[in-house]
């Protein structure tokens, strides 16, 4: 081998090496090739969680404008595309679990887990009920039978995940059935005890992992800065939310003390919002969203919710263009867009289940 082609030779070899390398790389951050497999997700929540459970003919997450981003029509997420779950099952480097509700259908997705979450539950009943109307309670329920049949095992339990994305609609229903101030702070301790108890129940089938959402601040959400044309967030609304969060953190740090070898992390929704609001307002234009409080889809009247439409089924909302440039997309839920930018902010917390 003359000189020449051993040093083409040797470059090549190395650019080989080089691409491997890059290969793997690549592979071991989009995979998370740990040292210990997540290879379940099992989910329990409401509407930022839900892939699908809700009834096809009552809930608007499956009409016309849900789904148009992903996958391309509606199919069951309050959203134009993807949600929390989907981007949690990604870290895991996992599919996106069935819906409990197409487990029959779509068996073999059963190998990555359940998403039992519906849009509209609680920890308690609520005034939004999902379709059927379960609570929190329920889909634990739902997931305790699936054990007893024998469709996972104590290794499967062993290596899972459970994401909690709860109470939100909890608080809904306080205001709504007029809770008053001086009731707030008991209410909240009975929201944080139940939830508690709930994850000990997750815990107790056998699942060592769970990544609970800290809720978002609801002065936030489109529902209440409409009221300001789309220009501040409601802080006194916000209080809620601070509150909320800060008794969920008490009872998590409590569930680690109590359960070493278990690991409970708390996905701060509240902060990755905020964030996100104050990474746009010191960029603007650089930032890929206009104004991050106005939805993409908004109702042309009050009386209706993006989706709905009149008695002749008349669209009784309008949607963006370009539902990218949303942050919200509709009253109360991120665009896809928004919870990957959400989510983005939450990796570094979704690390730590692997710890
Ligand atoms: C949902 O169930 C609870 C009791 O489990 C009940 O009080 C409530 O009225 C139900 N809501 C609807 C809309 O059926
Ligand atoms: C809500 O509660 C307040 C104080 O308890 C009371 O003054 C008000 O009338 C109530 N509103 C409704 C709609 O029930
Ligand atoms: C904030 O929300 C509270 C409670 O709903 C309401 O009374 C108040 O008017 C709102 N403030 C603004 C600026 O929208």
């Amino acid at each position: 081998m003359g000189n020449q082609w051993k040093h083409a030779f040797v470059f090549h070899l190395f650019i080989f090496f080089f691409l491997l390398t890059g290969v793997q790389l690549v592979q071991s951050s989009s995979h998370h090739h740990h040292h210990r497999l997540l290879s379940k997700l099992f989910v329990f929540g409401d509407s930022y969680a839900d892939t699908g459970n809700n009834q096809k003919s009552t809930s608007r997450s499956w009409k016309v404008p849900y789904g148009t981003t992903f996958p391309g029509e509606p199919a069951g997420r309050f959203s134009d595309g993807r949600v929390l779950t989907d981007y949690v099952a990604s870290f895991l480097g996992i599919e996106t679990p069935v819906a409990y509700r197409w487990r029959e259908v779509e068996a073999d997705r059963m190998r990555y887990g359940i998403n039992f979450a519906f849009g509209g539950t609680g920890v308690f009943d609520t005034v939004v009920p999902p379709d059927p109307n379960v609570t929190m309670t329920k889909q634990i329920d739902f997931f305790q039978q699936l054990i007893d049949d024998g469709v996972y095992s104590k290794s499967d339990l062993d290596s899972s995940v459970a994401l909690i994305s709860l109470a939100g609609n909890d608080y809904t229903t306080y205001v709504a059935m007029n809770g008053s101030a001086e009731g707030f702070s008991t209410f909240t301790a009975s929201v944080i005890n139940q939830l508690a108890i709930n994850l000990k129940r997750i815990h107790g089938m056998g699942v060592k992992k769970f990544a609970v959402i800290a809720i978002p601040p609801f002065g936030c959400l489109p529902q209440a800065t409409i009221l300001s044309s789309y220009q501040q967030c409601n802080e006194t609304i916000n209080k809620i939310s601070i509150y909320h969060n800060l008794f969920l953190q008490e009872a998590v740090d409590k569930l680690n003390n109590e359960n070493k070898g278990s690991t409970f992390i708390i996905l701060d929704l509240y902060n990755a919002f905020i964030s996100t609001f104050k990474r746009q307002k010191d960029h603007p234009g650089s930032m890929e969203f206009g104004n991050p409080l106005k939805p993409c889809c908004e109702s042309i009247n009050s009386k209706y919710l993006c989706g709905q439409t009149d008695e002749n089924g008349v669209p009784m909302y309008t949607a963006c263009e370009n539902p990218k440039s949303a942050f919200f997309w509709d009253e109360v839920h991120l665009s896809q867009e928004g919870c990957l930018a959400v989510y983005s902010l939450l990796e570094d917390s979704l690390h730590q289940l692997y710890l």
